[in-house]
């Protein structure tokens, strides 16, 4: 246990260990606005010893980026003031904290139930396409059908528009005091429905081969860089599966997963985050490695693994999921593996919402706090 409490500096921030809460919307930011409340409930995370806090998700500075009203942005005098206040504390409370940029694309006004108007067909997405008729999803079958109909694809200004709105966010962060920045590349949201074939078939600079679906993630790294400067991490997510189908995948291969982190890592990512259910999985036959361990592999970049730690059952995730092998008592392994370098920061989702405190019991030998599914809908 003690190994995940190795310091780690990254460009100009200091982690006091190796464990990192996982990004998680919690949509209680009315107006886009994080109250008194969402500040103290990252606060509490960070006093219990977590050594890094990544922000739930947080809407971009475009029209088109989040839908629902509850999720926070960066933008805005109220929600820069709300967030001001967030990072203050906990940084007063001894950790650091990176915000979760995150532009929705092909799920803007799909999942979100509030809407029927048909808004969902000015959602930006690569080639028009949303995702495959058959995927196994977990939102509602009826808007699925909504989301099906093709759209317009995304034109070279509006392109522009968003790695700009990522660009202004991330400065816009940095001003507030945010240790870091943490894309939200994952999940089917804007940035992996580029590097994702199935919804990027585009034929211009913008698509292609594994190489060419990562030119719009590197595009929107190299403005952040720009944004930023050299003294501020910034980490990638990326994750195989997507809400519009949890099968789907981005590489078949370590060749096509190389070919496609090369211009991510060489356009500055310094944590690549490799999102899986279960960090346990292997990414492909043959090697016991994760997607976080492959990606450390292929380019040398730090590396964040996430999926079931502390946690292993699927309580509260997607109701399909099989985790009939999964135990909730995988510490030991998720050090061990650690131990072998197959990753440097662990990620902590769920578990960290059930009790704060997760941490301190978990370096102490303690019980954790009985798992009650409201602790994942509180913001205590
Ligand atoms: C309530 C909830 C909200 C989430 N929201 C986000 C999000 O905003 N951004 C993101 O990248 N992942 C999100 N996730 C995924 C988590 O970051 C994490 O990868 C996942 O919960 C697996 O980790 P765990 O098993 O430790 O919970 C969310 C997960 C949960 C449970």
């Amino acid at each position: 246990m003690e190994a995940l409490f190795q310091p780690l500096t990254i460009r100009g921030t200091r982690l006091a260990n190796r464990v990192v809460m996982a990004p998680m919307s919690r949509y209680q930011c009315p107006g886009g606005v994080p109250s008194a409340e969402v500040a103290a409930y990252y606060r509490r995370r960070a006093a219990a010893g977590v050594g890094l806090i990544i922000t739930e998700g947080v809407g971009i500075d475009h029209p088109q980026a989040v839908d629902h009203p509850g999720v926070p942005r960066l933008h805005g005098e109220a929600a820069l003031a709300g967030w001001r206040i967030v990072v203050d504390g906990v940084h007063a409370a001894g950790g650091a904290i990176w915000a979760q940029l995150w532009h929705q694309g092909p799920m803007w006004n799909v999942e979100y139930a509030g809407d029927t108007s048909g808004t969902h067909r000015l959602a930006l997405r690569p080639s028009g396409i949303w995702g495959p008729a058959d995927g196994i999803i977990s939102i509602p079958h009826e808007a699925r059908s909504r989301a099906a109909t093709p759209t317009r694809p995304m034109t070279d200004g509006e392109i522009q528009d968003v790695i700009d709105a990522y660009a202004r966010s991330a400065l816009q962060a940095r001003e507030l005091g945010f240790d870091g920045i943490a894309v939200h590349g994952a999940h089917g949201y804007l940035i992996d429905s580029f590097l994702w074939r199935y919804t990027n078939r585009r034929l211009d600079r913008w698509g292609g081969d594994a190489g060419r679906r990562a030119a719009f993630g590197a595009a929107v790294i190299r403005a952040i860089r720009a944004a930023v400067g050299t003294e501020v991490p910034i980490a990638l997510r990326l994750s195989q599966f997507k809400m519009q189908d949890y099968t789907a995948r981005i590489a078949d291969t370590p060749d096509e997963l190389a070919a496609l982190l090369a211009p991510l890592a060489e356009a500055g990512v310094d944590v690549f985050d490799g999102s899986q259910r279960f960090f346990d999985s292997p990414l492909f036959a043959g090697s016991i490695l994760n997607l976080a361990g492959w990606c450390r592999t292929l380019t040398g970049r730090l590396a964040m693994t996430v999926g079931g730690v502390g946690f292993g059952k699927g309580r509260g995730l997607a109701k399909h999921i099989d985790d009939s092998q999964a135990v909730d008592d995988n510490l030991p392994l998720v050090i061990e593996r650690f131990g072998r370098g197959e990753f440097d920061l662990v990620g902590v989702g769920r578990a960290l919402l059930n009790d704060p405190e997760w941490l301190l019991k978990a370096r102490a030998g303690q019980p954790f706090k009985p798992f009650d599914p409201e602790n994942l809908k509180r913001l205590t």
